[in-house]
């Protein structure tokens, strides 16, 4: 993401070049040949965030005629500022010490039913995960083709029951200045935040990831659960959640709240309306050797078909 001007903590996208691969334990039990059955005998504090693995992959979200990005792009090219600004630092510093298991996700706010879960628990308790490819477009005009594993938001939503008062869901990400260095400085408000209305949040794409190609979710992807929203920018994906409530008015982002002309609380993806500092008719198509070509955006990524209606009658000029 680019900031209106340039300011102190904004520093060039210098590194590109997507990372090698950095085994975490969930990954190392998995490369020792461990599987489910051997894992279960660990004791919890050992277990990784397995829940559910493998899951099958959704017919519906197949995208076929697709190629997917290489896993090696999806986890060395990320965006998550708490972990440094350049693609390739998430990668490197959300790996160096940050446990993101075992990990408590809170839901709160105008529900019935308020309740921390440890990750697993929580997979557990929605039935398990399933696999579904979704188009990936970033604010900044580069895109990827992403396997997710995980569940629908809708499932978590009737679990919690939310008040008929509620009208907005609130996304919180982890706030740990202790471990995480970006967040003693007080340059971004910091937790990231991010929302969707509850008729977005119902909607059949509205996605919480908690693996990519079928494993644990990396560090830098926002292990150990993100929400994906397939049909808005990247920066609606708030990642590491630590806290999902229910709220009646529209809840501040950490986005909208830095620059509200750049970065709107729809933030669909649309072609037609530019960001004020360059195009959104294109997008660079991450991959292979980082850049793997362009082509067109489609207006809500493609998504049209599955979430148009819930836009009807709104100027998505003035709601970008
Ligand atoms: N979530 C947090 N907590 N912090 C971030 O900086 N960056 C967002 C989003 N979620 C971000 C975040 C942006 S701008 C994008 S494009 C996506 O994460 C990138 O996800 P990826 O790195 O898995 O591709």
């Amino acid at each position: 993401m680019y900031l209106p001007k340039r300011r102190s903590w904004e520093l060039p996208d210098s590194a590109l070049t997507p990372e090698g691969h950095y085994l975490q334990r969930r990954e190392f039990l998995r490369t020792l040949g461990l599987g489910l059955a051997a894992t279960a005998l660990l004791p919890a504090s050992l277990r990784g965030a397995s829940s559910g693995f493998p899951g099958s992959l959704n017919p519906s979200f197949k995208l076929d005629g697709v190629k997917l990005t290489p896993l090696e792009s999806v986890t060395g090219y990320n965006n998550f500022y708490e972990w440094g600004l350049s693609k390739d630092a998430p990668s490197k510093l959300a790996n160096q010490g940050w446990k993101t298991e075992p990990w408590t996700i809170e839901i709160g706010g105008l529900c019935e039913k308020p309740a921390k879960f440890e990750v697993n628990d929580l997979i557990k308790a929605l039935g398990g995960i399933e696999q579904r490819n979704y188009r990936h477009r970033c604010v900044e005009a580069w895109s990827m083709v992403v396997p997710w594993d995980g569940f629908p938001l809708a499932k978590l939503i009737a679990l919690a029951q939310p008040k008929a008062e509620a009208k907005f869901i609130q996304f919180t990400s982890f706030f740990d200045p202790k471990i995480c260095e970006a967040q003693r400085s007080k340059n971004y408000p910091w937790p990231y935040t991010e929302g969707l209305t509850i008729a977005e949040a119902t909607n059949e794409l509205a996605f919480l990831a908690t693996g990519i190609y079928g494993k644990p979710l990396r560090n830098q992807n926002g292990a150990p659960i993100r929400l994906v929203a397939p049909w808005k920018y990247g920066f609606k994906g708030a990642k590491s959640l630590a806290k999902i409530d229910f709220v009646a008015a529209q809840p501040k982002t950490l986005w909208n709240e830095m620059a509200p002309d750049e970065y709107g609380f729809y933030a669909n993806v649309n072609p037609e309306v530019d960001h004020p500092r360059w195009s959104q008719a294109n997008e660079r198509i991450i991959g292979g050797g980082f850049f793997a070509g362009k082509k067109p955006t489609l207006k809500f990524n493609g998504y049209e078909k599955e979430v148009g209606s819930l836009y009807a009658g709104l100027d998505l000029r003035k709601n970008f």
